[in-house]
């Protein structure tokens, strides 16, 4: 019954809260304090400043009693900037500027909810959010013009490092057990940073990471066309982004190609959790319907919700999960890797109570996803690498998941 009225309060505080379209937003309850905003030291000399140079910044929620020397480190997504106009456009918001951000609700977050019914596992860990305002999944490194004359600064790579040197002095340092994790574009950048975090520590740290529907494949569009290659394109080049690919990939593949983590899985030797739908809704709009391969937006309702979608649209869809199963074979032969591949339409779903751990939660082989995160991370099974059956199959697939 308790249970019930949590979930149904939950639900509540998610119908209220507005997500914006460039990424999640979380969710607020009532009674615990939001964590304020930490701004980093020194962030111009380190050059960890944010698109339009204000210093770059993270939340840190300090763990308690048997959590004190745990790290669960989230990088926050919100898409990429690929243009000199559209960077420019994220001066304005908090995705590119530390002017507009403010403390924020761990209350609700799933994985980062410091209540122990919620979040088993990491409830009493140290928890730290950090802002994403480079527009290039942490990873950039150039300089820019603005059309106005202003420069912009894509410092991704310097706030990473920066971010976690900061923690390093805060406590990390001696952290017995930590968590790389993110979702969406911080869930590719969690994937991207994964071997670098890990080398951070020694070895008898148990370190991990969790890239929580940052899963993007470099598929063709319904038209035909890669139009989302545009994108990837666009943020390598503007931003410079190298030093976190694969020195192999890079000798024998386009810089694009390597920052699809389909190549990234290959050469990670850190434990991996992937956490995505098989029907990422982000990347049904996004990769395998753009506006662009649908130009009498005949998708529009079924890119809205999946219920919506006819047989034939849903055979496309099923395509596109294929070709993400496909992909992911690689981590069938990892050991000490794990998945959780379900056909829920939702994405980032440790990042919301309502999918992390609620009644309505996805579940595969009936565990939520915070049981089989939690499994994988402290070892309690074996395997824990789940696939879900096609779309419509799984009963638990919820129609309040959060679709941002
Ligand atoms: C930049 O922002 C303006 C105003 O919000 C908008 O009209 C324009 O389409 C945006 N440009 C890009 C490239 O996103
Ligand atoms: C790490 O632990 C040692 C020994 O308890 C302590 O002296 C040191 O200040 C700690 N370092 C950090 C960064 O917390
Ligand atoms: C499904 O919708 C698409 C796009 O509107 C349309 O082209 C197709 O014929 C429809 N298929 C069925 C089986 O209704
Ligand atoms: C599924 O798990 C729940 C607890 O999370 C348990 O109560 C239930 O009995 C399980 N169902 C099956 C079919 O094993």
């Amino acid at each position: 019954m308790a249970v019930t009225v949590m979930a149904a309060a939950v639900l509540a505080l998610l119908l209220l809260s507005s997500s914006g379209p460039l990424g999640p937003r979380l969710l607020s309850a009532s009674p615990p304090e939001p964590v304020g905003l930490t701004l980093l030291d020194c962030a111009t000399e380190k050059g960890a400043v944010c698109l339009d140079g204000t210093p770059a910044g993270y939340h840190l929620q300090r763990g308690a009693s048997s959590g004190s020397r745990s790290w669960l480190i989230h990088l926050e997504g919100g898409a990429w900037c690929n243009t000199v106009e559209r960077c420019s456009n994220r001066t304005n918001s908090m995705l590119g500027s530390s002017n507009y951000m403010k403390p924020l609700q761990f209350a609700g977050s799933g994985i980062l909810d410091s209540n122990q019914q919620l979040n088993p596992d990491f409830y009493n860990w140290n928890k730290v959010y950090v802002r994403y305002c480079d527009g290039g999944s942490f990873s950039g490194d150039a300089e820019g013009r603005a059309q106005d004359g202003s420069t912009l600064h894509f410092r991704g790579l310097h706030i990473y490092e920066a971010v976690i040197d900061a923690l390093m002095e805060k406590g990390l340092a001696n952290a017995t057990q930590a968590l790389l994790t993110g979702c969406s574009a911080g869930g590719l950048a969690t994937l991207l940073h994964c071997d670098g975090f890990s080398a951070r520590f020694t070895q008898e740290v148990s370190v991990k990471c969790l890239a929580d529907a940052g899963f993007f494949l470099d598929a063709k569009d319904i038209s035909g066309e890669r139009s989302f290659r545009s994108v990837f394109d666009g943020v390598v080049q503007l931003q410079n982004v190298r030093e976190v690919l694969s020195k192999d990939c890079l000798a024998n593949k386009e810089p694009t190609k390597c920052l699809y983590p389909a190549e990234l899985i290959k050469s990670i030797h850190t434990p991996v959790f992937i956490l995505n739908s098989g029907y990422d809704p982000s990347q049904i709009r996004n990769i395998l319907v753009p506006g662009s391969s649908d130009p009498d937006k005949s998708w529009l309702s079924c890119k809205e919700n999946i219920q919506n979608c006819n047989s034939t649209q849903i055979q496309v869809l099923d395509g596109f999960r294929n070709a993400m199963l496909n992909d992911l074979k690689v981590v069938e032969e990892k050991e000490d890797w794990g998945m959780f591949i379900d056909s829920c339409f939702t994405h980032c779903q440790a990042l919301y109570g309502i999918s992390w751990n609620s009644p309505i939660s996805p579940r595969l082989k009936n565990k939520t996803i915070a049981e089989a995160v939690g499994d994988w991370y402290f070892g309690r099974r074996q395997v824990v690498k789940y696939i879900d059956c096609e779309y419509p199959c799984n009963p638990t697939c919820s129609s309040l998941l959060p679709s941002p």
